[in-house]
């Protein structure tokens, strides 16, 4: 197996934050946003990079995304699927002696392998649809802007490279799961993809970084309107990203 220098100089940084958010995540990457963490920013970016164990209220109406995802898949998606997921993981929490108040939902995914397979999935499959919502805007300008638009040319030549990128990356996840964009240990941008409902903030990932965008491609998220094609439905999700907040996380990602 190619070893992964992530895991050779993995080190679990643990810190409170501003916010009262405790965050170990063996990532360089994260390690930097930590320590930013310590500066007058620190509460801003807490609350950009970190999710709570309850399910949010769904940043828009269940019809606004409609030219891409029409509104019946957007209200089974979060008030079925994503619903379910937040109530397995309160579940998950509870059984396994999870103090919610003194640890975050980050530090739970960071440990991962700790922790039994419910919670696994559930604590992924929570976080990962809390990000989904707010990664997604009705006015999503369609392209990314400012620095992360510099970072993104940098690391994959242009934005539509980057565009066909992870749009491979979803295409061809086997299954169901999820495809990314993220910062690794070297705050570098990376795509990749995981199975089920991981990501790239568990110690058990074989993609290791702070998540900025992840595409849902499980058939629950697209099969009403777009049936089996999945790279219709990707194709489409691109015209409704929301760019500010994904450069909002980049940033505080980067410090
Ligand atoms: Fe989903």
């Amino acid at each position: 197996m190619k070893s992964n220098p992530l895991h050779t100089r993995r080190n679990f940084i643990h810190t409170s934050l501003k916010a009262g958010v405790a965050l170990s995540v063996g990532s360089a990457a994260v390690s930097t946003f930590l320590t930013s963490c310590n500066n007058k920013s620190a509460a801003n970016n807490a609350a950009i990079l970190t999710t709570g164990f309850n399910q949010t209220p769904l940043p828009y109406a269940y019809n606004a995304l409609e030219k891409a995802i029409d509104a019946a898949t957007m209200e089974i998606h979060y008030s079925k699927h994503a619903a379910a997921y937040a109530k397995a993981l309160q579940e998950a929490v509870a059984s396994e002696s999870v103090d919610a108040t003194k640890t975050s939902l980050e530090n739970v995914l960071a440990n991962i392998s700790k922790y039994s397979t419910k919670m696994r999935n559930n604590a992924g499959g929570h976080y990962n649809h809390e990000l989904f919502w707010k990664s997604l805007s009705p006015t999503g300008s369609g392209k990314a802007g400012g620095k992360l638009l510099t970072a993104i040319e940098q690391q994959f030549n242009s934005f539509d490279s980057f565009k066909n990128q992870l749009t491979d990356a979803g295409k061809t996840r086997f299954g169901s799961g999820w495809a990314w964009l993220y910062v690794d240990g070297s705050k570098e941008l990376k795509i990749g993809s995981t199975p089920n409902q991981d990501n790239p903030l568990m110690d058990a990932s074989e993609i290791k970084g702070v998540p900025l965008l992840g595409l849902d491609v499980w058939e629950h998220a697209y099969y009403l309107r777009y049936q089996n094609k999945r790279p219709d439905y990707i194709d489409a999700w691109w015209s409704v990203v929301n760019w500010d907040y994904v450069a909002e996380r980049y940033q505080a990602v980067i410090g």
